[in-house]
């Protein structure tokens, strides 16, 4: 007997693999079991193509399996429309399966009911949280759909008393060679990279996926209320290799004073949006900014590399629905050292926001730790 934590941690390692290709779809995996023995694994590999369960059923019948009567492990209840593809639902009922167990419910409107359609064709069907692993995967999915938003991912680098940078500025470079290949591959996966103008005006990154084959190549966002960014940054001087977008003020993206500086933005590559005013505070409403990006820009999953003054205000919104940690094996203990981020998001522990452990990787000295926001990942239970 197969056990579903272990089938859907396997499924859901197996769709991350489409990380970066399948976006703005899910990634979704899928094992398929008889007789106590895996048979097959298939993950949706690209946008528009094949979905998990038929991968996972042509995994079957090249190796000569036969699936009838065995059990689909999958990371998302199969869908039951058509879309870019026919539904899951008729694969899996032809192919003979007897039972489907999943980790997350499908919340597209066209294509949700695959677990009632199952059972009104007589198969078993249980959704269950016991992997969190499968129950989170297509949350940033299911974020974009209700609520229009991208997917949005905080990175940082941190020392081991949870300091960003030295009380003079200095970042360069507090996490290893892994850990920084690793970023490069996480920012070939996205569709926009968020940074504040103090990082830029402080590091002056490229904040480019440079990695072998990045899978997509991000838009760069600066969060830059006043049109202040230097004309020699990095993201400046390269814009017209890679999309560049200077988020500012709404009323300074069309004001007279602002033309000049709009028109050197502009020789240089870089496209100027107007953004409203942060309600009550400085800068611009980051609500507003992400919006924008999705709607206007095709935006599905955003990573922010940036500091204090804007990431303080990101987790202050409640924006981060997933932090990566770098935590490297330095210790500042310097008070006046920069801390994560600005604010004052609680000041107790039971108002803390909670945030839930979702993996955990060992990069040689360095531990990369994925955190998700406790309310996206729902834990399951039987529906
Ligand atoms: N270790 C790491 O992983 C890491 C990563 C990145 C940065 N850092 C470090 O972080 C430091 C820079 O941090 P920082 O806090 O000065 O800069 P930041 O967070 O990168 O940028 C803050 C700036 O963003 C602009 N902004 C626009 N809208 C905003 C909003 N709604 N809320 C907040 N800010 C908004 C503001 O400038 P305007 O008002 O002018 O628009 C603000 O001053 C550097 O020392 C850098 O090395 C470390």
């Amino acid at each position: 007997m197969i056990q579903p934590r272990y089938a859907l941690d396997l499924a859901a390692r197996c769709a991350l693999r489409g990380r970066g290709r399948v976006e703005p779809n899910p990634m979704v995996g899928c094992v398929i079991a008889r007789d106590g023995v895996v048979i097959g694994i298939g993950h949706h590999r690209r946008f528009g193509g094949l979905h998990a369960e038929r991968e996972a059923l042509a995994d079957c019948a090249r190796r000569g399996l036969d699936p009838r009567g065995g059990t689909a492990f999958v990371t998302l209840e199969p869908c039951n429309g058509h879309g870019k593809q026919p539904p899951c639902v008729e694969a899996l009922i032809a192919a003979g399966i007897a039972r489907v167990v999943y980790a997350a419910p499908d919340p597209s409107a066209n294509k949700g009911g695959g677990a009632k359609a199952l059972r009104d064709a007589g198969i078993e069907v249980e959704r269950t949280g016991v992997s969190s692993l499968a129950s989170g995967l297509s949350a940033p999915f299911a974020k974009r759909l209700t609520t229009g938003l991208p997917w949005m991912i905080a990175k940082w680098a941190q020392t081991i008393d949870g300091r960003i940078a030295t009380r003079s500025g200095e970042s360069k470079w507090i996490s290893n060679d892994r850990s920084r290949a690793r970023v490069h591959r996480l920012r070939g996966c996205v569709d926009a990279i968020l940074s504040g103008l103090g990082t830029i005006i402080a590091d002056d990154p490229l904040l480019t996926a440079r990695c072998p084959f990045p899978r997509r190549t991000p838009i760069r966002v600066i969060a830059d209320t006043d049109l202040a960014v230097p004309l020699r940054a990095n993201v400046l001087t390269t814009a017209r290799e890679t999309p560049t977008i200077i988020a500012c003020d709404k009323e300074l993206a069309s004001s007279a004073i602002t033309s000049d500086r709009r028109s050197a933005l502009a020789e240089r590559g870089a496209t100027v949006i107007g953004v409203p005013a942060a309600a009550g505070g400085r800068g611009v409403d980051l609500h507003a900014l992400l919006s924008m990006l999705a709607s206007d820009f095709g935006v599905s999953t955003v990573l922010t590399e940036t500091g204090p003054g804007l990431l303080g205000a990101l987790f202050d919104a409640d924006l981060i629905d997933e932090a990566v940690v770098y935590v490297a094996p330095l210790m500042l203990g310097d008070e006046l050292a920069k801390s994560v981020a600005v604010g004052r998001l609680a000041e107790s522990l039971s108002a803390a926001r909670r945030y839930e452990l979702w993996r955990v990787k060992a990069l040689g000295s360095d531990v990369e730790l994925t955190y998700r926001r406790a309310h996206s990942t729902a834990p399951g239970g039987d529906a």
